[in-house]
């Protein structure tokens, strides 16, 4: 059982959209990861993916096959230095430490490849699973801000997360 990161391709789609299909994903995920997720998001997601090189969105791939997705998302102006982490995984592959070894590869690939000093992540105060994994792949809480998310018409706290190039 081997994870690794590769870019998404067109043969991904019919697999993504019935992975990615799942309110267990997407109610801890930004809105614009649609809900429920159709083959055409599928698609429309894989071309945008691929637009940029080096690729700072990748498919969390088991033995060949798509179990999920990771990206950073480079930061402008003031924050040129910064990217902010998202990632999810198919929830049947959930519990088998899949995501830590997908994070730990995107650190690695995203200080190589980008000019940036700093990968932070923004998990919702009630996502236990993420903190925990965040915590595991060492990022640090650098704060806690009270009720600044509103999802499905609940208040949230936001947490970020951070990691920061080694010298
Ligand atoms: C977040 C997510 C990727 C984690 O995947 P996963 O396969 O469960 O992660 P792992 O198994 O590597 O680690 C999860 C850790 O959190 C712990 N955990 C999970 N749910 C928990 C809960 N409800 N309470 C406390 N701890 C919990 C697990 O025990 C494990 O810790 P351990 O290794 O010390 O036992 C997955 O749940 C997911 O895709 N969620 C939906 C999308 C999402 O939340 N994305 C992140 C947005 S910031």
């Amino acid at each position: 059982m081997e994870i690794k990161l590769r870019p998404w391709i067109k043969t991904d789609a019919e697999h993504l959209a019935i992975i990615a299909n799942n309110y267990n994903i997407a109610k801890f995920m930004m809105n614009q990861f649609p809900h429920p997720y159709t083959i055409e998001n599928a698609y429309t997601f894989i071309e945008m993916s691929t637009k940029s090189s080096p690729s700072n969105i990748l498919a969390i791939d088991l033995n060949g096959i798509a179990i999920g997705g990771i990206g950073v998302h480079l930061q402008s102006d003031i924050y040129c230095k910064n990217a902010e982490l998202g990632y999810w995984l198919a929830e049947e592959y959930w519990g088998k430490g899949y995501i830590t070894t997908a994070i730990l590869l995107m650190i690695n690939y995203a200080f190589d490849n980008f000019d940036i000093e700093r990968i932070y992540a923004k998990p919702f105060g009630s996502n236990k699973g993420s903190k925990r994994v965040l915590e595991k792949t060492g990022f640090v809480l650098e704060a806690h801000l009270s009720k600044t998310i509103f999802k499905n018409n609940v208040y949230e706290d936001e947490l970020i997360y951070a990691v920061r190039r080694k010298v």
